[in-house]
């Protein structure tokens, strides 16, 4: 297993630390909690308000894979305000990461989601030197699906939600699979 190391991608307004649960884990709790409803519709994880123990759990069980990339979003104005989360993380297919993010909504639609993507596609070619980027958006979550479409992915196919482990009542919800070259 290649080491975990430190890192932070730039944009014009945001900085995007890398982050582990043990690191960041009471930080992004708190944020967390105070965005939750937000989430809950959206976010499979978000069925109940975390603890800190749950979110540094939720994080190692990603980021214990050092393949795994997921950043804290801050802006680079305003102190360093923790603003929101995003993944890149790695999938079965080869050589293809998925990307994910939710943002605090007080801070929604300013366009540093899209902003944040767009570093991550950039990360994802250069860096990962990745062939694909795919994201899993549900077929109503109209925000995250015009970020995709912003951002470059194209509609691959409809799948079912898998996460009813978690969620039993979005069982027959479904998904769209969208992918961007790279
Ligand atoms: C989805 C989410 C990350 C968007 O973050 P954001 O920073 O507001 O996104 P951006 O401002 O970069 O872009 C949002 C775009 O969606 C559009 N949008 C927002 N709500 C919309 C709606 N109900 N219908 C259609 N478009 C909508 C915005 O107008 C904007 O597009 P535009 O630039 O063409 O005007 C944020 O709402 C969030 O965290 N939601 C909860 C968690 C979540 O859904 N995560 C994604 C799971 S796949």
């Amino acid at each position: 297993m290649r080491e975990f190391k430190e890192m932070t991608l730039e944009t014009d307004r945001l900085s995007l630390v890398r982050i582990k649960g043990e690191t960041h884990g009471e930080e992004l709790n708190r944020v967390v909690c105070d965005t939750f409803e937000s989430l809950e519709p959206w976010v499979p994880w978000a069925f109940k308000i975390p603890t800190v123990e749950d979110t540094i759990n939720g994080l190692r069980l990603t980021t214990d894979n050092h393949n795994n990339y997921i950043f804290n979003i801050y802006l680079r104005e305003n102190d360093h305000e923790l603003i929101g989360n995003a993944k890149c993380v790695t999938i079965d297919k080869e050589n293809c990461y998925e990307l994910g993010y939710w943002l605090h909504q007080k801070h929604c639609g300013k366009g540093f989601t899209t902003e944040c993507v767009q570093r991550l596609i950039k990360f994802a070619r250069n860096e990962l030197k990745a062939s694909a980027a795919v994201m899993i958006i549900n077929e109503n979550n109209k925000a995250s699906l015009r970020i995709a479409d912003k951002t470059g992915f194209q509609f691959v196919r409809k799948i079912l939600e898998d996460s009813y482990a978690l969620r039993p009542e979005w069982k027959d919800r479904m998904n769209h699979y969208v992918q961007v070259l790279l």
